[in-house]
C-alpha cells in the first residue's frame, strides 16, 4: 500500500535575522556559562569575548524588535498580565491555541532574558574593569567597586541558567502539547499553518536597520576602543629603579614594589644581613636609596589586583608575599614539584608562570604554567 503524506502547509514566521540572533545567542550564552562556570582563569578573555558578543547581539535585537517583520517586533510581545494568566488557564484546562509568535508566557521568558543577559553583561564589564583593570571601565572603577559586582555576576549568570532551563522546558512542553516541534520551527523559520495571527503586522526594513546598526555600532566601538585606551584607575606607573633591579633581582627576580605594603618592606630592608637566612646586607646609601623607591611605591599606592590582594599579610610571616592568605589559596593546587623543577625552581620566580611579572599586573589571561624541562 502506498500510503502519501500530504506535507502540512506551513507559513514563515520566524526571519532568517532573528533565527540567526537566535542561534548566535545560544552559542555565545552556552560559550559564556561553560568558561565562566567550568573553566579555569586562562579561559578568562574566551568569556570576555563571548559576553562582548552577547551585548552585540542583544543591541542588534534591539533594533530589530523596532524595525523587523511582524513576529520579530516588541509590539506584537503579548506582555499584559491577563493575557498571560488566560495562557496558564488554557494549560490548565487543557485547551490549545498555536501562536505565530511567542505565546504570552514565552513573552515574558523572552523579555527577562533579554533584560537579566544585559545585566549580567554589564556587570561583568564593570567587575573585568574594577578588579581586574581591563576593558572600557577600567579607568571609572575602583577595586572596590568592581569587587561589588563579583556577586551580582554570579547571581545573573545562574538567573541566566535558570532561564534557558525554563525556556527550554518551556519549548518541550509547548512542542508536546500543540503537536508542533518548535525547535526545528526556529530553524526553518516556518510553523504550520492554522496558529493565531500576531495582532500589528508590520513590513520588515533591513535598511532603516542596518543603518542604525552601523551608526550606533561604530560609535559605540568607537568609544569602548577610546575608553580602553585611557590609564586604568588608580594603578601608576610605576618606573623600574637600576639599584633595585640590580641589587633584588640578583637571587630572585626583582619583586614589583606594589607586591608588600611599605612596613613589609621597611622590615625587609632593615633586616638585609639575615635576609631569609642570607646574608644580603648592601651600603647604607644603596638600601636606603631602594628602601625609599618600594615604600613610595608600596601596594598601598596602587589600586591594581595584585596591590589590593597582597596588602593582606600573614600575621606571623609579613615579610612574605608567598605566605599571604592570597597567594596561599590561589597556588594550593599547584604541585610542589610544579615548583621545584626547572625551569621554574621556586615559588618565588613569579615570571615563569606569569608572563607579566614585572609589570606588576598578574593577569589571568597572562599566566601559563611553563612545561617541565626534560633532565
Ligand atoms: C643573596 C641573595 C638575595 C638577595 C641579594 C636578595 N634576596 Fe630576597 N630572598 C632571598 C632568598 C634566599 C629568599 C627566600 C626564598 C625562599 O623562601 O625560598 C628571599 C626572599 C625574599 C622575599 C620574600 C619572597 C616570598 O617568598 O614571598 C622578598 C620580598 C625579598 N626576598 C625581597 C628582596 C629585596 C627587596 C631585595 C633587595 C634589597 C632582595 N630580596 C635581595 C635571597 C636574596
Ligand atoms: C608555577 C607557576 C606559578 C608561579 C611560580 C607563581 N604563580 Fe601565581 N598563579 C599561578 C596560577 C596557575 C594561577 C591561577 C590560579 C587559578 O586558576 O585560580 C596564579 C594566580 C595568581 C594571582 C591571581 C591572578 C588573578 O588575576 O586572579 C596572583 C596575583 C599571583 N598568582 C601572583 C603570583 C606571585 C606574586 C608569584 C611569585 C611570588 C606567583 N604568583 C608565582 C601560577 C604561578
Amino acid at each position: 500500500m502506498n500510503v502519501a503524506i500530504a506535507p502540512s502547509p506551513q507559513v514563515k514566521v520566524w526571519d532568517l535575522p532573528l533565527r540567526l540572533f537566535h542561534w548566535c545567542l545560544v552559542a555565545a550564552c552556552g560559550t559564556a556559562l561553560v568558561s565562566g562556570f567550568l573553566l579555569n582563569a586562562n579561559w578568562l578573555s574566551l568569556h570576555i569575548w563571548a559576553g562582548g558578543f552577547i551585548l552585540a547581539l542583544l543591541g542588534a535585537r534591539m533594533v530589530w524588535g523596532l524595525t523587523g517583520p511582524t513576529y520579530a517586533r516588541f509590539r506584537n510581545f503579548t506582555l499584559a498580565p491577563s493575557t498571560a494568566i488566560a495562557h496558564v488557564k488554557d494549560i490548565l484546562n487543557g485547551t490549545v491555541h498555536r501562536e505565530g509568535g511567542h505565546n504570552p508566557l514565552g513573552a515574558w521568558m523572552v523579555t527577562f532574558f533579554f533584560i537579566a543577559l544585559t545585566l549580567v553583561c554589564l556587570s561583568g564589564l564593570g567587575l573585568l574593569g574594577g578588579m581586574f583593570k581591563q576593558g572600557p571601565l577600567k579607568a571609572y572603577l575602583s577595586f572596590a567597586t568592581g569587587g561589588l559586582l563579583r556577586e551580582p555576576h554570579e547571581l545573573l549568570a545562574w538567573l541566566v541558567l535558570m532561564l534557558v532551563a525554563a525556556h527550554i522546558g518551556g519549548v518541550v512542553f509547548e512542542s508536546i502539547r500543540s503537536r508542533e516541534n518548535l525547535a526545528r520551527a526556529m530553524v526553518t523559520g516556518k510553523k504550520v499553518k492554522g496558529f493565531i495571527p500576531a495582532a500589528h503586522d508590520f513590513a520588515a526594513r533591513p535598511t532603516l536597520a542596518l543603518a542604525i546598526i552601523a551608526v550606533a555600532g561604530a560609535a559605540i566601538g568607537w568609544a569602548a576602543i577610546s575608553a580602553n585606551a585611557l590609564p586604568a584607575w588608580g594603578v601608576r606607573q610605576v618606573t623600574a629603579n637600576s639599584a633595585w633591579q640590580e641589587e633584588c633581582g640578583d637571587c630572585h627576580m626583582a619583586f614589583h614594589p606594589t607586591l608588600l605594603p611599605a612596613t613589609s618592606w621597611q622590615g625587609i630592608m632593615t633586616s638585609l644581613d639575615d635576609h631569609f637566612g642570607e646574608d644580603a646586607s648592601l651600603p647604607a646609601s644603596t638600601a636606603a636609596a631602594i628602601s625609599d623607591y618600594l615604600r613610595a611605591n608600596s601596594a598601598e599606592t596602587s589600586d591594581s589586583l595584585a596591590a589590593n590582594v597582597f596588602r593582606k599579610m600573614s600575621e606571623t610571616r609579613p615579610l612574605e608575599i608567598t605566605q599571604t592568605p592570597f597567594w596561599l589559596r590561589r597556588h594550593e593546587h599547584i604541585p610542589e614539584a610544579t615548583f621545584k623543577a626547572a625551569p621554574v625552581n621556586s615559588r618565588q620566580n613569579c615570571a615563569a608562570c606569569h608572563g607579566d611579572a614585572t609589570a606588576g599586573t598578574f593577569a589571568p589571561q597572562s599566566i601559563s604554567i611553563p612545561k617541565e624541562t626534560v633532565k
